[in-house]
Parts: C-alpha cells; sequence; structure tokens
C-alpha cells in the first residue's frame, strides 16, 4: 500500500515529504546526497575566504564576504533538509571530518589570484546552476524547495564572478593575464563536476528512476560546455582546450579527452589542498564547540524556566 503510494507520487512528478513512507534505499541516497551537498557548501567558502583580507577594494571585499555568507546559508538550509530524514548535522559533520563522506572535488583546488574570485563565480558556481536548476524538481520536497532560493543566489553568485573577470579585462596586461591563468586552472576541474560519464556511473539509473536526477552527468556537462564558450569568446579569454570545435551535425561544442585519473586523485584524498581543507573545518568545528554546548545550555534553562 505504502509503496504504491510512494511510486504513484513518483509517477504522477509530486514531491514526497519527510513524513511520506519511502523506501530506505530511496532515504539513504537523499541524505548521502544532501549531505554532500552541504558539506560542499562549507567547504567551498574556503578557497574563496582566503581572499576576503586580500580583496583589492572596499567594494569587492563587501561582495565577496556576501557571497561567502550565501554559501554558508546554502550549507545550513541542506543540513536542515538532511534532518528531515532523520539524519543529525553533528552527526554529518562528524562523518565528513572524519572523511567518511564526501564533497565536491572542486574545492581541493588551491586560489592563487584574486582572478581566481572571478572565475570561480563564472565557471565552478556556473556549472553548479547546471547541475542544481534540474535540482529544483528533485522528487524529495524539503531537497527541492531549498534549491530554488540556493540556485537564485548562485545565478548572483554567476554574475559577479563574470562582472569581475570582465572589469579585470578591461585592465591591464598584467590583470588580463591573471584571468587567462586562472581560467586555464579552472576549466577542466569544473567539467569534473558533473561527476564520471554515463557509463561509468552506476548509482545514476536508480536516481533518474527515483526522479532525484533528472538528467545525466554527460547531458549536464554538455549543456556548460554550449553554455560557457560564448561567453568566454565575450569576455576574451581562450579556454585551454585545442579540441574545443562547434559541431554542426550535433548542434553542441566538441571537446577534448577529460583526465578522468586526475578527478579519481581528487576524490581519494590526494588533490593539492584535501588536507588543508579537512583540517580548517575540523578545527572550527572544535573552536566552536563551546559555543554549542554554550547555546545548548541556554536552550535547556530556558525551557526549565517555562516549564510550570
Ligand atoms: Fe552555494
Ligand atoms: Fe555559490
Amino acid at each position: 500500500m505504502t509503496e504504491a503510494v510512494f511510486a504513484e507520487t513518483i509517477a504522477k512528478d509530486q514531491r514526497v515529504e519527510p513524513r511520506d513512507w519511502m523506501p530506505d534505499g530511496y532515504r539513504k541516497t537523499m541524505i548521502r546526497q544532501i549531505a554532500q551537498h552541504a558539506h560542499s557548501e562549507i567547504i567551498g567558502m574556503q578557497p574563496e575566504g582566503e581572499w576576503i583580507t586580500r580583496a583589492p577594494s572596499l567594494r569587492r571585499k563587501a561582495i565577496l564576504l556576501a557571497k561567502v555568507q550565501d554559501e554558508a546559508g546554502h550549507g545550513l538550509y541542506l543540513y536542515s533538509a538532511a534532518e528531515t530524514l532523520g539524519a543529525d548535522r553533528g552527526d554529518l559533520t562528524r562523518r565528513l571530518i572524519e572523511g567518511r563522506q564526501k564533497y565536491s572535488s572542486i574545492f581541493n583546488y588551491p586560489t592563487l589570484s584574486f582572478a581566481d574570485v572571478g572565475v570561480i563565480g563564472w565557471l565552478v558556481d556556473g556549472a553548479a546552476i547546471c547541475n542544481q536548476v534540474p535540482l529544483c524538481r528533485s522528487s524529495f520536497g524539503p531537497y527541492a524547495r531549498a534549491m530554488i532560493r540556493i540556485c537564485k543566489e548562485e545565478s548572483f553568485h554567476q554574475r559577479q564572478g563574470y562582472e569581475l573577470l570582465m572589469t579585470m579585462m578591461g585592465g591591464t596586461q598584467a590583470q588580463r593575464d591573471m584571468v587567462q591563468d586562472a581560467v586555464n586552472r579552472w576549466w577542466w576541474p569544473s567539467l569534473m563536476m558533473f561527476g564520471p560519464p554515463d557509463d561509468q556511473s552506476p548509482n545514476s539509473a536508480q536516481s533518474m528512476a527515483w526522479k532525484i536526477k533528472r538528467h545525466t552527468n554527460d547531458e549536464l556537462r554538455q549543456r556548460y560546455v554550449d553554455m560557457s564558450v560564448p561567453q568566454a569568446e565575450a569576455l576574451g579569454v581562450t579556454l585551454p582546450d585545442p579540441d574545443l570545435s562547434w559541431n554542426d551535425e550535433r548542434g553542441h561544442w566538441d571537446f577534448g579527452a577529460i583526465d578522468w585519473s586526475e578527478l579519481q586523485r581528487v576524490i581519494s584524498g590526494d588533490g593539492p589542498c584535501n588536507a588543508l581543507r579537512i583540517e580548517n573545518r575540523r578545527r572550527a568545528d572544535s573552536d566552536g564547540a563551546w559555543v554549542r554546548e554554550a547555546a545548548a545550555a541556554h536552550a535547556a534553562r530556558h525551557q526549565e524556566v517555562a516549564a510550570p
């Protein structure tokens, strides 16, 4: 009976809500996906956060602060969405800092100049939007609703990145070189953000059937390339791929082979900044422990006073 209701909800493209019956596998997959997404938002604050104290103007500092703070907000909505499924936020954080749960590999690369802030906004937030817009129709209600607001903010992030790059491209040769260098470093990792190719993505079919996932990794990657090429042209930068060419027959841009061994290496912990990212997150967690304890004690005391 309950299983039939679940199947009908999915078939009719309606939302599954936290109190509804759902298969264990669906619940587990959703918790894992939402937790990984939440972790990515929180860890994703680090690469750009490093530039807040070094922003070239007060205006750029204010914009960057707001952006990094948005990412913290995204993490919080998402941990809350995971909690509606019975997950515990403290437990999810422990899994992250003990390396038992993943976050997006893209955040294991270093930010070497202020141009990286612009390129992350343009390419990394741009890839996040491609991935996340279809998730606004995810079958799990709280996740889908969180994603609507997150996508609006991501689109602001992308535009601020692009605007920063436009400004730098109109500056000195040294500034243009900084932008090109950052594009060279971030282009391939951002293509990897869509995950392994479809024929090597074992969980995709089940996630598509449950309508947790709406498009395959390769479809989304192609959409991203098609969107980014004209943007790179308008900006005046070269994407570091000699095989990039318009394919009239397919109506899409062809692109070169992705080095999947690099993704494998970074996912398995051997990227340039993996250890640093986790070390920082661990320290933030232990430094913040007294705040959580104080807040819990305060809440308990309030309850005591309020009780008759
Ligand atoms: Fe975000
Ligand atoms: Fe963002």
